[in-house]
């Protein structure tokens, strides 16, 4: 039977309980982590090159790298296939996924490189190496003809290539920059 008295002592229990388990700090899952293992998986590049790898890598060299590990799927040369073309004059005439291009519309050009460090080879991603995705990046600016066919892509040229959509976005909140 329900009583007063034994709805305390369910309450005080009920305390006892839940208070103690709150005191524990943890619930004893997983380990700490230490920096080592965060570095691995903090590879965001800032617009302004901040994160940026050592390493380099040209139009040339990455133009076999290309052949073998994107054309499959982006086309020969970046023309476009399964998958969008990364090398292309089209202009923006809309805002859908299907206008934007590399070229037309990305404003920054570390982008590139932070894109497909993380994401490409699609089906094999963080598979490259920091001067196979310089490479590539430069053999996508070059194609693209950003960059010139000789230029080398490194922590300090790639963030001056001023990528032609750059001023036409509006920044939302621009005293927070
Ligand atoms: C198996 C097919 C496949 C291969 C191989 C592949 N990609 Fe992709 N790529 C894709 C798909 C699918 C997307 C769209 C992904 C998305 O939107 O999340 C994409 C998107 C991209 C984009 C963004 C394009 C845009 O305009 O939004 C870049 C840049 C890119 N890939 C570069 C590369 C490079 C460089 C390689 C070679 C190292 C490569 N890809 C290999 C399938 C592939």
């Amino acid at each position: 039977m329900f009583t007063r008295k034994g709805a305390i002592a369910a309450a005080s229990l009920w305390l006892a309980l839940t208070g103690g388990a709150s005191l524990a700090e943890t619930p004893n899952l997983g380990k700490p982590i230490d920096e080592a293992a965060i570095e691995a998986w903090d590879i965001s590049i800032l617009p302004d090159g901040t994160g940026l790898p050592k390493g380099s890598g040209t139009p040339a060299q990455g133009a076999p790298i290309y052949a073998e590990k994107c054309a499959a799927c982006h086309g020969d040369n970046g023309k476009g296939g399964e998958a969008a073309a990364l090398v292309s004059d089209r202009q923006l005439a809309g805002i859908s996924a299907a206008q934007k291009t590399i070229k037309n519309f990305w404003p920054y050009s570390t982008t590139i490189f932070d894109f497909v460090r993380r994401a490409m080879p699609f089906q094999m991603p963080r598979s490259l190496t920091d001067d196979e995705v310089y490479a590539l990046t430069a053999y996508i600016l070059a194609e693209n003809k950003l960059i010139g066919a000789t230029d080398t892509m490194d922590a300090q040229t790639l963030p001056k290539v001023k990528m032609p959509n750059r001023d036409n976005f509006i920044i939302r909140f621009p005293d927070r920059i």
